[in-house]
């Protein structure tokens, strides 16, 4: 499984939330790779399973400016057969909280990628962010070895997946 955790961050709080993303997926037969959206083309997700955005919101609810080139170059991409997910740090002191998730989100659908968790909203007050986070991406971790047991091998549920771990890179 490829992994891509792609973070646009002013202050620093998605860059450290996608860090603990990055970690909760690293396990087993997984490849993680974790990349500022300043260097990182549309083009490069092709070459992954799992697609991973965290973008902080800005200004009247937009994206966090290192996303805006990047979302633009997104809508001629077909991301037909990926799975993504989306999350990123706003506050709740602003009316349009976290807005540049589902600015993301409809982009990536729009693309054709499948959305496999409910997107995550940090709110920058939160006492717990990086628990919180770590437990959402451990779940998508699991709805991917879920699925990619049913895409490789629907005869022999579980017990497939033994022979799979300790292989990890
Ligand atoms: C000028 C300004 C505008 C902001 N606009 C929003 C907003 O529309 N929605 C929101 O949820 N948060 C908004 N925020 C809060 C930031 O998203 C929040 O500080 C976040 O933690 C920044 O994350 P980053 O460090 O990853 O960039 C704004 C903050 C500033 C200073």
């Amino acid at each position: 499984m490829r992994a891509i955790v792609i973070y646009g961050s002013t202050t620093g709080l998605t860059e450290k939330l996608s860090q603990s993303v990055a970690t909760s997926l690293l396990i087993p037969g997984w490849y993680v790779c974790h990349k500022n959206v300043k260097d990182t083309h549309a083009a490069e997700l092709n070459g992954y399973d799992l697609i991973v955005m965290g973008c902080s919101t800005w200004g009247h609810g937009e994206l966090q400016e290192d996303f805006i080139p990047f979302e633009g170059e997104l809508r001629g991409v077909s991301l037909k057969g990926k799975k993504a997910s989306v999350f990123g740090a706003g506050s709740k002191s602003y009316p349009h909280f976290c807005a540049a998730v589902d600015i993301l989100e409809q982009s990536l659908k729009d693309c054709g990628a499948q959305i496999v968790s409910t997107p995550l909203k940090i709110d920058e007050g939160y006492e717990a962010p990086f628990q919180k986070i770590a437990v959402w991406a451990k779940d998508i971790s699991e709805t991917m070895s879920r699925s990619s047991l049913r895409t490789d091998d629907p005869g022999k549920g579980q017990e497939s997946l033994a022979p799979d771990l300790g292989l990890g890179v």
